[in-house]
């Protein structure tokens, strides 16, 4: 018995012949055929025996197959045989005991094979293969009821089951009932500590309950004890009800085109992958990408930090990547979950999420932070000077993160081995044919929209109402529709507008300038020393990056930081640029709205947040250390 990859071309052909896959649409087809192997059997050979535990799930492509059964005392005999297009293995996978059956090549024969856990997660994904193998088994059932069946005349062939006729509920995590239910305790004793006790001195009695909900919501996150959706209206509900802010502001972010440029670019980004132009993409990129798993860590992460000056909203190009993440670890056939996959996902959010001081307009922060530099520093900044005064520390913080993501995630043992399969990428371009009409038109509508975003300097559109007209475009085509509107995250979407009216509420309630009057004494008497007031500045920055978001404190940090830095000879600049890549952390998940984009945008399976935590510190540390390095440069350059 040979395994090989999958080879291409000849292939395509015998796939889509194959009953059991005839309910797949051609892109999941393809996904599917990265993960087949192609197995040569002799006459004779087995290739699965009685009472072995199940590994693999097969299907018939060439020859005949006995299906042979031994009782516990007694004479094998043959029950039945098996033709091309028959499904065998299967049992053992879906019941969890060990084979009930030998089968046995009778002629020179090929088989598909597909590895336990691939073929578990395809039963789960696609109700039409469930339904396939439930026909398959029906049919064995009725003829071990009647006897009187030839089995030499009788060879099983794949199940007839075209249409999908019932919708299998996805896996879902267990939910942690005792953990949730703790996490829900101490969320109610902090706010009812912060409701009953009087605020630190400085602090208006809104204030201290604003700060009250959002450090109740931490253990909420944390533990997933309520959905994300049912969170956010309720800290609105306790922030209108705790007179923390009028509902107009508690709802402000809602109310703004970052919103809704999250929401297009959600139901954009859903259309355009379910289009199966990103599968095409992530394909066309591996077939292309170099140097394996290192090279693809370093190209998508590069390629996140060259986009970003054409698309600065982070989040939104986090949002847009997220799907084809999903497809192209799934074209490289990496599974769900798996160390490379969190590397390559880390790797995504590093260039499209993490890197947003490297030109002034690869975030919006970045030019957020930008508009609160005093006139003078404002004054000697381009768009040039800019990339220039940030790149020592672009250029450390992207090697080192770049080295520490291949470091952390490399393949080891067994999955080094596992490398894309080039006969398999072939087979997978050919199963997707030509470029549908959906696919074209999904096309057009991306350019259109990224054209949109780099050209705003002229036409002055904000980015939001561009995604929301190219949708508007696609949905006319029919390419969206309401299919596509019940496929997003719609309980993310509740957290994310809840998430951008912090600041307002913040604002409205004074803890944003009682913070910055609390960090700018602490670090008043450290400014003699630039590299301890940068080190103490960032590691503050961590602090007040987990109560207040990135976007909200970069710009109130620069503000509260820049009269004491420019006093001792530092330039603003180094503290608006300190301030905006140190606060943009993801040490726990609520504290990003751009990481929380890329875990449900990747379907929340793709990698763990414990997986995420260990780049989420080293993210920390090379922080800490490019921007301490960047001192000496900065000097040189007359910045200090
Ligand atoms: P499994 O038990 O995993 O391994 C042996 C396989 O043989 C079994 O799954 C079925 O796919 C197949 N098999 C068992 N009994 C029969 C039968 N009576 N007819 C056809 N196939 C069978």
């Amino acid at each position: 018995m040979s395994v090989r990859q999958t080879p291409g071309l000849e292939y395509a052909t015998v796939l889509t012949r194959v009953d059991l896959f005839a309910g797949l649409d051609r892109v999941t087809l393809a996904k599917l055929a990265a993960h087949l192997e192609i197995v040569s059997v002799d006459a004779g050979a087995a290739v699965v025996r009685q009472g072995d535990p199940g590994d693999a799930f097969y299907v018939v492509v060439k020859g005949a197959f006995g299906v042979y059964v031994a009782p516990p005392e007694g004479e094998e005999s043959r029950v039945n045989a098996l033709g091309p297009g028959a499904p065998f293995g299967e049992m053992a996978l879906l019941t969890g005991r060990p084979r009930s059956a030998s089968v046995r090549a009778e002629t020179p024969a090929e088989v598909l094979r597909l590895e336990r856990g691939r073929f578990l997660d395809l039963v789960r994904r696609e109700p039409q293969i469930g339904l396939a193998l439930a026909a398959t088994l029906c049919e064995r059932l009725r003829r071990a009821h009647v006897p009187s069946a030839d089995v030499s005349e009788a060879v099983t062939a794949g199940p007839d089951v075209r249409t999908p006729a019932i919708v299998m509920p996805a896996a879902r995590p267990a939910r942690r009932p005792t953990f949730g239910t703790a996490g829900i305790a101490v969320a109610a004793a902090v706010v009812l500590g912060t409701w009953l006790t009087s605020a630190p001195s400085g602090l208006t009695p809104a204030g201290w309950r604003a700060v009250g909900t959002l450090v109740a919501a931490v253990p909420i996150l944390a533990l997933d004890a309520v959905p994300e959706g049912i969170l956010a209206l309720a800290l609105t509900a306790a922030w209108v009800l705790g007179g923390v802010a009028p509902v107009s502001v508690a709802l402000s972010g809602f109310a703004s085109t970052s919103w809704v440029l999250l929401v297009s670019v959600l139901v954009l980004g859903a259309a355009i992958a379910a289009s199966g132009l990103l599968y095409r993409i992530a394909l066309w990129i591996v077939a292309h990408s170099r140097g394996g798993f290192a090279g693809q860590v370093a190209a998508l992460t590069v390629g996140g930090v060259l986009i970003g000056p054409a698309v600065p909203n982070a989040t939104g190009r986090v949002t847009l990547i997220a799907p084809a993440l999903g497809e192209l670890v799934d074209a490289l056939g990496y599974a769900p979950g798996s160390l490379q996959a969190a590397g390559l996902a880390m790797a995504t959010l590093i260039g499209f999420g993490q890197m947003v001081g490297v030109f002034l307009t690869s975030s919006t922060t970045a030019l957020l932070v930008f508009a609160v530099l005093p006139a003078e520093t404002r004054r000697d900044l381009s768009w040039l000077t800019w990339a220039a005064h940030a790149a020592p520390t672009s250029v450390i913080l992207l090697g080192g993160l770049v080295s520490v993501v291949i470091w952390l995630y490399r393949p080891q043992g067994a999955e080094r081995a596992m490398q894309p399969r080039s006969g398999a990428l072939a087979l997978q371009r050919a199963l997707l044919g030509p470029p549908s009409r959906a696919e074209r038109l999904s096309l057009l509508a991306a350019i259109a929209l990224v054209l949109g975003f780099v050209t705003q300097p002229w036409h002055r559109i904000e980015p939001g109402w561009i995604a929301a007209l190219t949708l508007g475009a696609l949905a006319l085509t029919g390419v969206v529709n309401g299919e596509t509107l019940r496929s997003v995250n719609w309980s993310f979407v509740l957290l994310f507008g809840t998430l951008a009216s912090l600041s307002a509420v913040f604002g409205r309630a004074g803890v944003d300038h009682w913070m910055a009057g609390v960090v700018s004494a602490a670090v008043q008497g450290l400014a003699g020393v630039p590299v301890v007031f940068v080190a103490v500045v960032t590691v503050l920055c961590f602090a007040v990056s987990l109560v207040l978001r990135w976007q909200a404190a970069a710009p109130l940090l620069t503000i509260a930081l820049a009269p004491v830095a420019a006093a001792a000879g530092i330039s603003p600049f180094v503290v608006g640029l300190v301030t905006l890549i140190a606060c943009n952390g993801f040490f726990l998940p609520y504290q990003s709205t751009t990481y929380l984009a890329l875990y449900h945008g990747t379907g929340g399976g793709l990698f763990t947040h414990r997986q995420a935590r260990v780049a989420a510190l080293a993210y920390g540390v090379c922080t800490l250390l490019a921007l301490c390095a960047s001192v000496p440069v900065w000097r040189a350059m007359g910045l200090l």
